[in-house]
């Protein structure tokens, strides 16, 4: 009978020459060979502005999250530069909803009064607007609707293109069209360079799945449909080839920047995009993402800061040059803190 010890022993046959292990052993080893990394500077914060009517305050279904007003908005921007935040993504919560999105191109709307109060207050911080209009309709869908109840793509175009001038005029430095109508970026690039705004660049939700990830966003925004989804005009989740194709498309359009949502269950098309094409590509770490982390680490399964670390390299890894997450402040808090120590 042989003991324990000998049966593990190797054979001869194993070739032990290779140990991967070696350059694990300690933190500077690991440091010296790590391969990605998050750069504080690829974040972007995304910012809930409310109108005056509307509520302050945490959102139930995201905790650590806000909606601001627009002074709070601004103040907001100044914390996040001071933690090494210099960008953030605008959404407005209006007071005013109609069935054609009056509010959204309104010169006086909360997201133009906010681009003004951070322009002014943090000159040096990006501001990149969402662009839809679900937070402007009172039916809740990105666009007008006809007669049957469908968007109609090419009257919702013209209305992207409105508001995306109101947002230019009001000194947007990127905007990021969400909405999916076919042809909106080429639409909206040819409306900002005949504008004279030719070097406002445009960060396309190029891949964006009509997913469950949102649900905590729609609370936030106030902005679930009020009848039907979104799936005639977001894209259906288990399709691949299709994504590479929109991504495509938009690049063709004039997009400078190729956006996948939602990012983590996404990953294998944020490597697909990246690699289709030589622009930036952005993920977006959406709110379900979010309050998913949170709602285990608050319930003590899960530890919270070890996971987003995970979670937001995991993006770099796959390909992604920008990170738009809901944790960009904490995360850019705790690296300035470790600094600190
Ligand atoms: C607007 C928009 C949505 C999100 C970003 N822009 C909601 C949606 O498409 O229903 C979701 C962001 C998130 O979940 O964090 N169309």
């Amino acid at each position: 009978m042989s003991s324990l010890a000998e049966l593990l022993r190797p054979r001869a046959a194993v070739d032990l020459t290779k140990r991967p292990r070696r350059l694990r052993a300690s933190p500077a080893l690991r440091a010296l060979v790590r391969e990605n990394e998050v750069r504080l500077s690829s974040l972007v914060q995304p910012i809930f502005v409310a109108d005056d009517g509307q509520t302050k305050g945490e959102i139930t279904s995201m905790p650590g999250v806000f909606r601001f007003s627009v002074d709070g908005a601004a103040a907001e921007a100044r914390e996040l530069h001071a933690l090494g935040i210099e960008a953030v993504l605008l959404f407005g919560i209006p007071d005013f909803k109609d069935s054609v999105a009056s509010s959204a191109h309104d010169p006086g709307g909360v997201v133009q009064r906010a681009i003004r109060a951070i322009k002014s207050a943090v000159p040096e911080t990006l501001i990149v607007a969402d662009l839809c209009n679900c937070e402007y309709t009172d039916h809740g869908h990105c666009g007008i609707l006809d007669e049957r109840g469908d968007v109609d793509n090419d009257a919702t175009l013209e209305l992207l293109g409105r508001t995306a001038l109101s947002y230019a005029e009001a000194g947007v430095d990127v905007i990021a069209p969400s909405d999916m109508m076919d042809g909106r970026i080429g639409y909206l690039r040819a409306t900002l360079d005949a504008s004279g705004y030719p070097n406002i660049p445009i960060m396309s939700y190029a891949v964006k799945f009509a997913s469950g990830f949102y649900g905590p966003f729609r609370d936030a925004a106030d902005s679930t449909p009020q009848f039907g989804d979104r799936r005639t005009y977001q894209m259906d989740p288990p399709n691949a080839r299709e994504a590479v194709r929109e991504a495509l498309l938009d690049l063709d359009e004039g997009a400078d920047v190729l956006m996948v949502k939602p990012a983590l269950a996404y990953m294998d098309l944020i490597r697909a995009v990246r690699e289709v094409s030589d622009v930036p590509v952005a993920c977006y770490n959406v709110s379900g993402e979010y309050s998913m982390v949170k709602a285990a680490a608050l319930n003590g399964w899960i530890d919270e800061d070890r996971v987003v670390d995970e979670i937001l390299v995991s993006f770099v890894r796959a390909g992604a040059d920008i990170i738009i997450t809901y944790f960009a402040k904490d995360y850019a808090r705790r690296r300035t803190d470790s600094r600190g120590r």
